[in-house]
């Protein structure tokens, strides 16, 4: 290709990426299928990879991270970056209107926005490019952050339209709520310490020094205000609109984030409407900020030394009860892993009944010092369960401390705590019920085996009746051991016996992620999958190996290599084998490439193929898989139970229709 054509096309291609996640994460719609997406993604990444004199730092492969940075530089802020007062009542929002009052004496419009709870940030842009993202720092200099900023998907590289030529804009950071609960599930899962909130946890993750890992935890961002000079507006409220139209993600009027009024009862009506509901937004704020619209306005009544007079900020009233804390339970992890639970005096706490609370671990039960019977605070936070945050000293009737058990509370073996690590651990994983029913459980679970008809009531009779004593005896339960427990009737019995069966052609990837190695979630797994093919290689890859694939670290690779050396994983694997599982990934040797150009949504539920065979089958014919129909689609293989609206859909776009036995015609070889 000559080089003026491939720059050409890089440039279209760049254009063509941020044109369609601007559309996907801004506006929430979506164009092509996350497939094609991410073919054209990995095009412009070869490309660049070929032409690095064509790289350019705003390329939305940027996006992907990789990026590592040791240590931010600090740089001073060209604007100093302030804070806002703050006001907790009705009272004195009204005396901060009545002071602006003295400054003028024409009606003053106010811009009501949420108080976004993250942390803030300032992106600089010159010529329409992202060029510096820098934290806010001590107000007057901050660090800069800027590869890990450019991770994030709702903020643009590239801008649109009529923006100005040098200027910065301001903004929230924050982790969406069903984002950060997912990356403490996991987090908790692989026995490592959790986030205490999505703020703190906003601001760590973007000092992280490798930007992948940014890029994976899925921040987000809102902007709040646009800074420069000569800028061609003339208020707040349409300077975030423009900043809407330049390609940023901006409050949205329709959804209440952001409202014009000239009234004290404006400001009032949204100032409540949002303490009642701000539960129901998907991130977590913890007030409201009234800004003065016009921008001459603002300039004219200035600044304190600390913050803008033209803006106030009104706190919401975090949501605390107070609670007696009746007892501590101690869940054992599949991992081994010990959380302290507190089971509290029933208590409302925001029109919810709380029973329960998070303590975390045993740092989290000595620095609040908890005593026998103590009286606590408990908040609810953007957490799933709700956490005690303080005791009550004035109502503690004895002074003896809640001691940390030393043993585990179900085998009684004595519990370990790892150097670094923020759990304490029961060692006995082959004889604790817990962690052996835990192990069960996330190997039958959907990701993993996806063994139907297996529930965790009948792990947990399997295992109590000693009938299985890990997840590789379930392949030798018979239908006669299985119908004589509680509840199993002959139907649900073969269903068991079936679904067990069916399991046998899961694919390599997701046995070696039911395996439960610590550290191996899905993503890693496939990975592993992918580089080493088969079980064996796993066993035998070195640790430079293990640590020369895409992804993985030294602790993954040291807890690989561990794994494989316990005699009693070795015997698992070996039962594993004989079961039939399937130990190998699908050899590409034997792929053609028959499918060459066509494009697959798969789609129902298919007796002759799994899910992932089907896919698995196209991919290795030749042929792509993508997740949803459109117009460049050639096929749908349709199983039983596929939804309407994708069978509407495929034939609105004259999308051929087909079924598994079509399908599996179509790959005999000729
Ligand atoms: S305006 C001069 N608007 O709250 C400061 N700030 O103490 C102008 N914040 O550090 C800030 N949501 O990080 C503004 N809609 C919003 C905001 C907001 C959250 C943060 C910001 C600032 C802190 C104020």
């Amino acid at each position: 290709m000559k080089e003026q054509s491939v720059q050409l096309k890089i440039e279209n291609i760049r254009k063509e990426i941020n044109r369609l996640n601007h559309l996907y994460y801004v506006q929430n719609t979506s164009e092509v299928s996350d497939f094609e997406f991410d073919q054209m993604l990995s095009e412009l990444q070869k490309l660049e990879q070929d032409h690095p004199e064509f790289s350019d730092d705003a390329s939305p492969t940027k996006r992907i991270g990789g990026d590592i940075t040791k240590k931010f530089k600090t740089v001073a802020h060209r604007y100093p970056m302030l804070s806002l007062s703050n006001t907790y009542s009705k009272e004195e929002i009204i005396d901060w209107e009545t002071r602006l009052k003295k400054f003028t004496d024409q009606k003053i419009e106010f811009v009501c926005e949420l108080k976004y709870d993250g942390v803030a940030i300032g992106i600089r842009y010159v010529n329409g490019k992202l060029t510096e993202a820098v934290t806010r720092g001590d107000g007057t200099k901050g660090e800069l952050v800027t590869a890990n900023v450019k991770t994030i998907k709702t903020i643009p590289l590239v801008l649109h339209g009529d923006f100005p030529e040098d200027f910065e804009i301001r903004g929230e950071i924050f982790f969406p709520l069903e984002k950060f609960n997912a990356l403490n599930a996991r987090r908790e899962m692989e026995g490592e310490a959790v986030f205490a909130n999505p703020r703190n946890s906003a601001s760590g993750t973007l000092k992280l020094q490798d930007s992948k890992v940014v890029a994976e935890r899925g921040l987000d961002c809102f902007l709040y205000g646009v800074y420069g000079t000569d800028l061609p507006m003339l208020g707040h409220f349409e300077s975030v609109q423009k900043a809407g139209d330049w390609g940023f993600k901006i409050p949205e009027v329709q959804k209440d984030f952001i409202r014009k009024t000239d009234s004290i009862e404006g400001i009032m009506d949204f100032i409540n409407h949002w303490d009642e509901n701000r539960s129901t937004l998907p991130f977590e704020i913890d007030g409201v900020v009234i800004k003065v619209n016009d921008f001459s306005a603002q300039e004219e009544l200035g600044f304190t030394a600390k913050s803008p007079r033209w803006a106030i900020a009104y706190k919401f009233k975090t949501e605390r009860v107070l609670t007696k804390l009746n007892s501590i339970d101690f869940q054992v992890g599949r991992t081994g892993a010990i959380t302290p639970v507190a089971n509290l005096e029933p208590v409302n706490l925001g029109g919810t009944v709380v029973k329960r609370a998070s303590l975390h671990n045993a740092d989290q039960i000595e620095k609040l010092g908890l005593c026998e019977g103590d009286f606590v605070f408990v908040e609810k936070g953007g957490e799933i369960i709700p956490k005690i945050v303080g005791v009550s000293l004035e109502k503690r009737e004895t002074e003896r401390k809640i001691e940390y058990i030393s043993n585990c509370p179900v085998c009684k073996t004595e519990l370990i705590r790892r150097e670094g690590e923020a759990h304490h651990f029961c060692p006995n994983d082959l004889e604790c019920a817990p962690q052996i029913k835990g192990k069960i459980e996330h190997f039958i679970s959907r990701k993993a085996m996806d063994i139907d008809g297996l529930g965790a009531e009948t792990v947990d009779l399997l295992v109590e009746n000693e009938i299985v004593k890990d997840a590789a005896d379930l392949y030798s339960l018979t239908f006669d051991q299985v119908v004589r427990l509680d509840r199993m009737a002959e139907k649900s019995g073969n269903n068991l016996i079936a679904g067990i069966e069916k399991s046998k052609t899961i694919p390599f990837e997701r046995v070696l992620y039911a395996m439960g190695i610590r550290f191996v979630g899905e993503t890693i797994a496939k990975k592993l999958a992918k580089e080493f093919r088969n079980l064996d290689n796993l066993k035998t890859a070195s640790f430079d190996q293990l640590v020369a694939t895409d992804e993985i670290g030294e602790k993954i690779a040291i807890s690989v290599q561990n794994y494989f050396l316990e005699d009693r994983n070795l015997k698992f694997i070996e039962k594993l084998e004989k079961a039939g599982l399937q130990l190998e990934s699908i050899q590409v040797e034997n792929s053609t490439d028959q499918l060459k150009g066509k494009i697959f949504v798969v789609s129902g539920v298919f007796s002759l193929y799994s899910r992932d065979e089907l896919k698995a089958l196209i991919e290795i014919n030749g042929g792509k898989v993508a997740s949803s129909i459109s117009s460049k689609t050639n096929y749908v293989v349709a199983g039983e139970n596929m939804g309407p609206s994708k069978l509407n859909k495929a034939k609105e776009l004259n999308v051929e229709i087909i079924d598994e036995k079509i399908f599996s015609k179509m790959i005999v070889s000729q």
